[in-house]
């Protein structure tokens, strides 16, 4: 995948669609559901974009929608490419590429993800903080072009800062107008803080891997993410993360852990996950 590839595809992208977002969103496993709230929107499935693989995984749609929020153009990506497919990294990077390519200034990571701290439990969400790359990989290797970025990109702030402050004043927005009152109160602090570590899958971990990770400093697990921030950082893009906390990791409970259940915390937390996107993304369109 060159960079004339993704400049191709950004082309084909742009010509789609009236209107030049600055902000893209990657839905995570059981998050698709976002993509479908947009208004005046153009979807493209992948295997109509030159260059996109196909998305194979159940619970991913395959395709990109362009649309509005609230009136905010944005691009949106309904499922994505996980190494643990067979794809290699430069298939699974190559959609952030092309989202610098369009002039995406923001790129919004979001994922299904395992807790590995008994105080964040399924249904919450995890704002990204740092990242360990567990993949066994990095998406860079090789050939650098020094069109996308340096050989050596810094990666001391990945998660961009502005970014997470934004996501968490829309956070305690949401805290007040939901939950302060009701029955519901203990839901408020619903959006926690952590280190998201990257895996390959496709196995689900064991609880000895578990205690590894945690003990390294992960506060989450999950089988993406990485390799799309890391190429997103590489074009200067800025970054948000959100995890979808769908699970305690392995051994935390005396269960085993499936993609059903996975799926399913994702739709449970739909309506708060996409009031906190939709928010999010008005204030970084105003920044
Ligand atoms: N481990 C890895 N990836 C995941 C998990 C998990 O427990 N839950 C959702 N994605």
């Amino acid at each position: 995948m060159t960079f004339e590839n993704a400049v191709e595809t950004a082309e084909f992208i742009s010509s789609r669609y009236g209107r030049k977002p600055k902000i893209a969103v990657v839905l995570g496993s059981g998050l698709g559901e976002f993509a479908e709230g947009l208004e005046n929107a153009v979807s493209i499935p992948y295997d109509e974009i030159p260059h996109f693989s196909r998305s194979t995984v159940e619970g991913h749609a395959g395709q990109l929608v362009l649309g509005e929020i609230d009136g905010i153009p944005i691009a949106v990506q309904q499922g994505r490419f996980h190494y643990y497919e067979g794809y290699d990294m430069q298939q699974v990077m190559f959609p952030a590429r092309v989202f610098g390519r369009m002039g995406i200034e923001s790129l919004i990571l979001t994922n299904a993800a395992g807790s590995l701290k008994p105080v964040m439990s399924p249904g919450t969400l995890m704002l990204i903080t740092d990242h360990i790359n567990m993949m066994g990989i990095n998406p860079l290797r090789g050939p650098n072009d020094e069109r996308f970025g340096p050989r050596f990109p810094d990666m001391s702030q990945v998660y961009d800062r502005e970014l997470q402050e934004m996501a968490n004043t829309s956070a305690d927005e949401i805290a007040k107008e939901r939950f302060d009152a009701g029955d519901d109160a203990e839901h408020k602090d619903f959006l926690h803080r952590g280190v998201y570590c990257a895996l390959s899958g496709p196995t689900y971990e064991t609880p000895t891997e578990i205690r590894l990770y945690r003990n390294l400093g992960a506060d989450a697990v999950g089988m993406s993410t990485v390799p799309e921030a890391i190429a997103a950082r590489h074009q200067g893009l800025r970054v948000l993360g959100i995890s979808c906390i769908t699970n305690y990791g392995a051994g935390m409970l005396d269960e085993p852990i499936n993609h059903a259940e996975v799926m399913e915390t994702g739709a449970r937390v739909a309506s708060l996950f996409k009031e906190l996107l939709r928010r999010t993304i008005v204030k970084i369109s105003a920044a």
